[in-house]
């Protein structure tokens, strides 16, 4: 099974991919005038400045991803980070290929309540639970070990949220890190580079992604 090709799929993610290359445009440009880095801003501003772009992982991230969930065979993923639900799509793909599914945590409302539509699009709600609010609050509770974590919020909470989801995470659990090369943190980092707790690579795609694997017992 590969539902990452199946026709609803793929026409979800080439309408998406679509609507981003319009929608995000004058956000960006908006956001680039400003002349201030993102994490200048406080989260609310950041969330408010980009409450109507996608920002999402390129396509052939999301296939890696895909892939490295599928050999996984990862059954519990989590994300933080949906946006407009791109790269959920890609997770819940690979859970409905692995008999898993998907709680993925999104701050906006208006934006939550748009994924949810699209996952719905891809026929992949009844893998996805779409969780609004803060993710450091929203995934205090989980039904079990989680396989595979997926980080692409803001930044500087990376290292928080792994923190919160570690005494969850089963053993080999996948932690993957978007943005790591244009936005890199360095005390992410320290946790998975130097920690002995996790084996780390960049992968030098899309914004860089940090690829790490849980080593320890
Ligand atoms: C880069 S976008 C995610 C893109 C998405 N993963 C994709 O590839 O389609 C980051 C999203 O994380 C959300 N976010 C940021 N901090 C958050 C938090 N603390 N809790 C939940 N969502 C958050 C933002 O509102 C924004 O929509």
């Amino acid at each position: 099974m590969n539902t990452l090709t199946s026709e609803r799929v793929r026409t979800t993610l080439d309408k998406l991919y679509a609507d981003e290359e319009v929608q995000d445009e004058p956000v960006i440009a908006a956001l680039v005038a400003k002349n201030r880095p993102l994490g200048d801003f406080t989260h609310q501003e950041q969330t408010d400045m980009l409450a109507e772009a996608y920002i999402s992982i390129p396509r052939e991230a999301g296939e890696l991803i895909y892939l490295l969930a599928r050999n996984r065979q990862a059954k519990n993923i989590v994300e933080f980070g949906t946006s407009f639900g791109i790269s959920t799509v890609f997770l819940a793909a690979a859970a409905r290929d692995s008999g898993g599914s998907v709680i993925t945590t999104e701050w906006h409302e208006k934006k939550a309540e748009v994924a949810e539509g699209n996952i719905a699009d891809a026929g992949l709600s009844d893998i996805v639970e779409v969780r609004t609010g803060d993710a450091l609050e929203s995934l205090k509770e989980l039904p079990g070990p989680v396989d595979l974590v997926f980080l692409d919020g803001w930044k500087d909470l990376y290292l928080p949220v792994l923190e919160l989801l570690e005494p969850s995470l089963s053993p080999g659990a996948l932690v993957i890190a978007d943005d790591m090369g244009t936005l890199p943190e360095q005390p992410y980092f320290d946790l998975v580079r130097s920690s002995g707790r996790y084996q780390s690579v960049h992968v030098p795609m899309g914004d860089g992604l940090e690829v790490s694997v849980l080593v320890a017992d």
